[in-house]
């Protein structure tokens, strides 16, 4: 057992989204960091992170990593995304002190001292395998070979990280086969840009059973792993950069994850989503170019969805039917729009209308929080999850190194020594499914019917989602006062409308 405490800046933090830029994706020529032989001792942790977290830092233009898998890099860093609030420059607030222990760190941990926004970006790993076109992935009955990753062009795709535009033939054809669905698309208008507070009358409309303001889920969604102790592992935003040191972590540890992956990294690393693929890893969709999808009209949703499940398929040979919506952004109108082309949403466990199991390690490289806060979060989320009557899933994300550095050096490690065991694994198998029913190509549909003739949600039930949202959680918090990690209390937020108040005062 290792023991941390700390003092660090509190930030204001809201779990449930997080904010700041996504496609940054810092990349220099530097020579990799030397390997760390030991863990870091507690008060080298100590002496450390006493104020405020640093500004965000403008890094250079990425420069193609050795080895560069395709010509074309991922879009510059920008400051900000479509579709998200500016960061803000952390206020300088009064320190809080940490107290979290880890059952086990890695030996070769990066230590938290380095886990920061204003680290020099380390050098890329190359991939340990790498498979040849042609190889079967004899684990998929079914599947056919693995497609010649050389041959694709970007060219033939959408500008990266920009909604597709509409009118292409691709999308066109799409647009036709949603109709064609069946699927009953609600006619709900898109969100404004700004979240709950810029959309309260959204936000109040249980109707529309918006995730974001106040957690609503529908049954078909996927929210949670039905057994106790089981963490359906999933990373989001890649493949980047750093998915390899990820890969190399979990096949070194026998850990199989979930990737919902960004069709737009898949242009610029190819190499590495066969890696994942053929390693027995679920690959999923989390779109094309990362927007709020909510805000989009519905043409915009299908050829975000479509253009992300066709470069899946073109590199891989099989197209997932699982999608996570980024920012965690649904309503019944994506919902829809989703189950009519075949994807099933995997969401991250909500314990509380605020409060979710998200550990903000995307942050980090924004410099909008630390790691120690980081591993409090995650601290928060074992001592949740081992009072849980279900399973659960997390929020992480293999973008950045700091994220792929806290998974590997610290999360991981004390999860595998964890006491009582988890048991760790894709979504698709925590939901008692054999990998094969992750794709539309290879599942036999017995055991996974497809979303559409499953998931069609209605909107007579007007369920106000947070009762769902809170179902199974821990009872001290559920409709009760909730802390928030930053200190701010959310009291009594039962009815919808006041969890949309809540909120607006919160963001
Ligand atoms: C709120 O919505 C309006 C209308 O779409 C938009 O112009 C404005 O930028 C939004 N505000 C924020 C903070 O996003
Ligand atoms: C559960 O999570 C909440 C929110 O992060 C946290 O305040 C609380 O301390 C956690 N409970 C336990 C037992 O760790
Ligand atoms: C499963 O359903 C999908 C979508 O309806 C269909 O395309 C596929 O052929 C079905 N697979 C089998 C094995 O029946
Ligand atoms: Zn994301």
């Amino acid at each position: 057992m290792k023991f941390f405490a700390l003092s660090a800046a509190s930030l204001p933090l809201l779990a449930a989204a997080h904010a700041g830029a996504d496609f940054a994706n810092p990349h220099a020529k530097l020579p990799r960091q030397a390997p760390v032989n030991s863990a870091p001792a507690p008060n080298a942790v100590t002496s450390q992170s006493t104020n405020a977290a640093p500004a965000p830092t403008t890094t250079p233009p990425p420069s193609p990593p050795a080895g560069s898998q395709t010509t074309s890099a991922p879009s510059a860093p920008g400051t900000t995304v479509p579709g998200v609030p500016p960061p803000v420059t952390p206020p300088t607030v009064p320190t809080t002190t940490y107290t979290f222990s880890l059952d086990a760190t890695n030996p070769t941990a990066v230590p938290l001292s380095e886990i920061v926004s204003t680290a020099a970006s380390s050098a890329t790993r190359p991939l340990d395998t790498t498979f040849t076109p042609g190889s079967v992935p004899t684990f998929l009955p079914g599947a056919p070979p693995l497609p010649n990753a050389a041959l694709l062009s970007p060219a033939n795709y959408p500008k990266l990280d920009t909604p597709p535009p509409i009118d292409s033939p691709e999308v066109q054809q799409w647009i036709k086969e949603v109709a064609a669905s069946g699927v009953q698309i609600p006619n709900i208008p898109p969100n404004n840009l700004g979240g709950c507070p810029n959309n309260t009358a959204a936000a109040a409309d249980p109707s529309r059973c918006w995730w974001t303001c106040g957690g609503c889920t529908r049954p078909a969604d996927v929210t949670d792993c039905p057994a106790p102790m089981t963490w359906g592992l999933t990373y989001d935003d890649g493949p980047s950069f750093y998915t390899s040191d990820l890969l190399n972590y979990l096949d070194q540890e026998k850990l199989k994850s979930t990737f919902f992956v960004v069709g737009s990294r898949v242009i610029s690393f190819p190499a590495t989503l066969q890696t994942q693929y053929m390693s027995q890893h679920q690959i999923a969709v989390h779109t094309w170019s990362h927007p709020q999808l909510t805000t989009l009209t519905n043409e915009q949703i299908i050829a975000e969805l479509g253009w992300s499940k066709k470069v899946i398929k073109d590199v891989l040979g099989v197209t997932p039917n699982m999608m996570r919506p980024p920012y965690g952004d649904i309503d019944d109108r994506v919902r829809a729009i989703s189950a009519a082309m075949g994807l099933t949403p995997v969401m991250w466990t909500r314990i509380s209308p605020v409060a979710t199991f998200d550990t903000d390690d995307f942050d980090i490289h924004g410099g909008l929080t630390t790691v120690e806060h980081v591993l409090q979060n995650w601290e928060n989320i074992i001592g949740n999850v081992t009072q849980r009557n279900s399973g659960f899933i997390v929020l992480e994300h293999d973008l950045f190194q700091q994220s792929v550095q806290v998974a590997t050096g610290y999360i991981l490690p004390d999860a595998l020594n964890h006491k009582p065991p988890f048991t760790i694994e894709p979504v698709v198998t925590c939901l008692n499914k054999p990998l094969s029913d992750a794709y539309i190509e290879t599942n036999d549909n017995k055991t996974n019917p497809p979303a559409q003739s499953g998931a069609v949600p209605t909107l007579s039930s007007g369920a106000p989602g947070s009762v769902q949202a809170t179902k199974g959680a821990d009872s001290s918090s559920a409709g009760e006062s909730v802390r928030l990690s930053s200190g701010l209390v959310a009291a009594s937020l039962t009815g919808v409308a006041g969890l949309a108040a809540g909120l607006a005062a919160l963001l």
